[in-house]
């Protein structure tokens, strides 16, 4: 027997019964991108795999386990991107985008790839919509604030209410050394009784035992006193401008002094979006400033703040809409007889040419079958052609939706489509 195949782990089709809920997120997403001053870029969906190294930081969970890179015989490595702010800010830099612009708005969306573990909420192939804004122009905290804030308004507009911000500030590249340090210092008294895996962690990079979702790290972490000593003025001063420009646009937000985040490239404000229903996978987006990434990447010394958003967790987080079970079809035509097919399938794309979305049933069977596929078609209009409209110069239009009927002639296409956009 043939072998049949199934799609990756961890990877999923998206139906066309499940694709409306997609189309109305893209939408929303772009259109509110527009207001706030985005254009879109697209970049590859692989990479040299040193840039994400280099990016997100050898010690990442991102970088250190789920990497997915390509073999081949070529001399640099290849991986499918996990996260889209790396490729954006080599993209930038490629493309002396800092010598075009002050501030470059970048928004975008796409599949990224991480070989993590599947559950509910985590995959191998998901996708992001995410925002980016770099270039010389790009420290203000009114910026952080209006990035925090097209994220969760993004989140409102698809329908997801139920979802906490949390915000930090991680500081300047010295106070993130100084907190490092202080950490370090606050944890090793308990490194002992951490898992083999988080001490690992204590080790490479302690921030990332704040990460663990370990039992025995979060009664350690519970159980410290972390505030905001390790912040400078300066960084201190920013975080709280960025505090009060969120209360201006009346963003509610929770401070949270252990927020790192698990990417290596942030500094000054952090933040993550989660809603509690989705278990344990229940981040639906987060982002934040890497003021030194452009630089570190070979390029110039510019500012940046960016997030991004998981579809498939806002999905989940919104649940099943009947907005967006409707078909997209208007008018599904019927031939009822083999003779009627031909000038049924002209008014069909005569329908087309005037852009009504319509559709006929290719095959000529009872009536009873065709209403069916006129139904499973979900159009709103059912157009009949058999030899009795034919003799009479008529179309009977369905509406099946209020369940009523009427004729009109066959060669009043004005009138057809005035019934049908009505
Ligand atoms: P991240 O927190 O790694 O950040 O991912 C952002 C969002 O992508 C998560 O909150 C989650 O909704 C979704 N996500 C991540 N991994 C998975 C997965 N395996 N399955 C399903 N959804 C997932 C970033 O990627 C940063 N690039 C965000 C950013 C942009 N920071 C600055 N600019």
């Amino acid at each position: 027997m043939a072998k049949k195949f199934s799609v990756p782990r961890g990877t999923t089709d998206i139906l066309p019964t499940e694709i409306l809920a997609w189309q109305d997120i893209e939408e929303k997403a772009r259109k509110l991108s527009k207001i706030y001053g985005f254009r879109e870029i697209r970049t590859p969906i692989y990479e040299e795999s040193a840039l994400f190294k280099r990016s997100l930081g050898q010690t990442s969970d991102v970088v250190n386990k789920q990497l997915l890179e390509l073999a081949g015989d070529q001399k640099e490595g290849f991986a499918l991107r996990p996260e889209g702010t790396a490729s954006i800010v080599r993209s930038y830099i490629e493309n002396g985008l800092d010598r075009k612009e002050s501030i470059s708005k970048l928004f975008y969306m796409g599949s990224m790839f991480r070989g993590e573990r599947p559950q509910k909420g985590r995959l191998r192939e998901f996708h992001q919509i995410g925002a980016e804004v770099i270039g010389p122009s790009a420290k203000s905290p009114y910026l952080d604030a209006e990035i925090i804030a097209l994220a969760v308004n993004m989140l409102k507009s698809f329908g997801a209410n139920d979802f906490v911000l949390k915000i930090n500030s991680l500081g300047s590249a010295e106070d993130k050394t100084n907190f490092s340090k202080w950490l370090r210092e606050q944890l090793k008294p308990f490194v002992s009784e951490l898992s083999e895996n988080d001490q690992g962690r204590y080790e490479r990079n302690v921030f990332r035992v704040l990460d663990s979702k370990d039992e025995k790290a979060q009664k350690v972490i519970a159980s410290l006193d972390i505030g905001y000593d390790h912040l400078c003025s300066e960084s201190k001063a920013y975080f709280d401008q960025v505090k009060s420009a969120l209360d201006q646009l009346k963003v509610e937000y929770v401070e949270d002094p252990k927020l790192v985040r698990g990417l290596d490239y942030y500094t000054d404000t952090v933040f993550e979006i989660s809603c509690s229903s989705l278990g344990s996978q229940d981040a639906l987006g987060a982002g934040g400033r890497y003021n030194n990434l452009v630089d570190q990447l070979g390029g110039p010394k510019v500012d940046a703040i960016g997030f991004a958003l998981g579809i498939e967790r806002i999905l989940l987080a919104i649940g099943d809409r009947e907005d967006t079970k409707e078909g997209s079809l208007l008018c599904y035509v019927i031939a009822m007889e083999e003779e009627c097919f031909p000038r049924a399938f002209e008014l069909l794309n005569t329908l087309r040419e005037k852009q009504i979305p319509c559709d006929i049933c290719y095959k000529t069977s009872s009536m009873k079958n065709q209403m069916k596929a006129a139904n499973k078609s979900l159009a709103r209009f059912a157009m009949i052609l058999g030899k009795d409209e034919m003799q009479k110069g008529i179309v009977t239009l369905k509406d099946m939706k209020e369940g009523n009927q009427q004729e009109i002639e066959i060669d009043k296409i004005d009138n057809i489509i005035k019934v049908l956009r009505n």
